[in-house]
């Protein structure tokens, strides 16, 4: 148990500085592809739905960037419309309309996680870890459910093969030269909507930063994006100097310091620190002298100084990964960690919902007007006064098709806590 602990860490974490916990992000490593899964993707797929007309007026909008006064919002054939006419109205008096909620990292493997994504508000989701075509098309189109974009396999930048799940390194995803990435970056292109890349620990020995160059400029060729998992100080500073797109995680060993503010700022990436998986992380593995106040202070860090930051979990429910981060209700808890760390109310609803959009090219969604996608979150009270409020959901569209909320659980760092109590070491 302890060696096959200690075994998948190295795997999953890819985590520097600490000798023996390799960082990697939990469950990408095991997103095999099951056939089983993926047959039950398929047949989960519900018919087109025709989407409601429907008025909301009185009601207060975050349109992405700021509150606006009470107004109408129409929902028209899947998108925000201008015209009323034979719309059901709604009346939003005292509640706040905002854009659909978007998980900029998650890790859903089934179509039930994307209903519990949208039964939380998510509207659009980013798997972090991809690298099966076939798992790609069993959760992608989907009416009415969760739009998910999805990421490459994961390339595993290092030269110590102990440190790449096996699975991985047969598919093609363990880069010990800066050769091998043109090759990696084209087979992966075809089926992948950016490219994921693991730098890993600076103890492992590790030929990171000249393969993390060739990667950012392989994928520069193929006009993708490169999105770095780095939870380390000096993977992140690694990823900074490559050119990677998006830093993703915080550094769970030294937060940042002035060094990476100048290197966030010259390179203009933004960071989704995911910080409720640092947190469950760190609550589960308490022996590995993980701090979260570390990844936390990072964040107040680079927000004070401008660095555009992001809303992601990390969710995933798979057994045996080093934590768990239940998908949907963990989206408002990361808000709120967000705004412990500093942002203010409004920076983090544009976390969740326009930045997002914005980094991923999405123009279509993440704020609210003509002619958007109609993914709209209804809730009860205004977050700007309370960042909690986006808990109160009273109704969720997506793409104009109504789904239905959860109202029965509700993700606190005390309940987080006890979903990820201690493994024994
Ligand atoms: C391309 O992908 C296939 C299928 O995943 C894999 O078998 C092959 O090794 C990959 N080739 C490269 C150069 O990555
Ligand atoms: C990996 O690269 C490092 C740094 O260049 C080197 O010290 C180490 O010997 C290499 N390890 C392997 C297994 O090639
Ligand atoms: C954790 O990080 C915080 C913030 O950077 C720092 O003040 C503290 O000393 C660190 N704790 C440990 C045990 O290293
Ligand atoms: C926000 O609301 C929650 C839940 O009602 C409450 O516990 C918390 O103290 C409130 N925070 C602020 C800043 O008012
Ligand atoms: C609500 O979400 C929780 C976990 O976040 C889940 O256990 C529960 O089944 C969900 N309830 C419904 C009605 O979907
Ligand atoms: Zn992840």
């Amino acid at each position: 148990m302890t060696n096959f602990h200690g075994t998948f860490l190295r795997w999953v974490f890819l985590v520097a500085c600490i000798p023996k916990l390799a960082l990697s992000c939990a469950n990408h490593a095991l997103d095999t592809g099951d056939p089983a899964i993926i047959a039950a993707n398929h047949a989960a797929r519900r018919a087109p739905q025709a989407a409601q007309k429907i008025a909301i007026y009185n009601v207060r909008v975050f349109d992405g960037d700021r509150i606006l006064p009470p107004t109408t919002v129409i929902i028209d054939n899947g998108v925000i419309g201008i015209n009323p006419f034979g719309a059901k109205f709604i009346d939003g008096q005292g509640q706040v309309l905002l854009p659909g909620f978007i998980d900029t990292h998650s890790h859903p493997r089934t179509v039930d996680d994307l209903n519990e994504q949208s039964s939380y508000g998510i509207t659009t989701t980013f798997l972090q870890a991809g690298g099966s075509a076939a798992v790609r098309e069993s959760l992608t189109n989907h009416p009415g459910i969760t739009d998910l974009r999805f990421a490459s396999l994961p390339a595993v930048a290092t030269n110590d093969s102990s440190a790449v799940p096996p699975f991985i390194a047969a598919q093609g995803g363990f880069i010990s030269s800066p050769e091998q990435a043109p090759g990696f970056v084209k087979n992966q292109s075809a089926t992948s909507d950016w490219i994921k890349i693991l730098a890993v620990s600076p103890n492992i020995p590790t030929v990171v930063q000249p393969v993390l160059n060739a990667l950012v400029a392989s994928a520069q060729n193929y006009g993708k994006q490169t999105i770095c998992h780095a939870p380390a100080y000096e993977s992140v500073r690694q990823a900074l100097k490559a050119g990677v797109s998006q830093l993703h995680h915080s550094p769970l060993d030294k937060a940042a310091d002035d060094d990476l503010v100048q290197l966030y700022r010259a390179g203009k990436q933004p960071n989704c620190p995911t910080l409720v998986g640092m947190l469950a992380i760190t609550d589960r593995n308490p022996y590995f002298g993980l701090n979260y106040t570390a990844a936390a202070a990072s964040v107040t860090t680079l927000y004070n100084a401008g660095v555009p930051i992001l809303a992601g979990t990390d969710s995933t429910l798979q057994a045996g990964v080093p934590f768990i981060v239940p998908y949907g209700s963990s989206i408002h808890l990361e808000v709120q960690l967000l705004v412990e760390a500093g942002l203010s109310n409004l920076d983090a609803l544009r976390a969740v919902t326009s930045l997002p959009a914005k980094y991923y090219g999405l123009r279509d969604r993440g704020r609210i007007f003509p002619g958007m996608r109609a993914d709209l979150v209804l809730v009860g009270g205004n977050p700007l006064r309370n960042i909690s409020n986006t808990r109160d959901i009273k109704r969720v569209w997506l793409a104009g098709i109504e789904h239905a909320v959860n109202t029965t659980t509700t993700l606190t760092k005390e309940s987080l806590a006890v979903i990820n109590t201690p493994l024994s070491g």
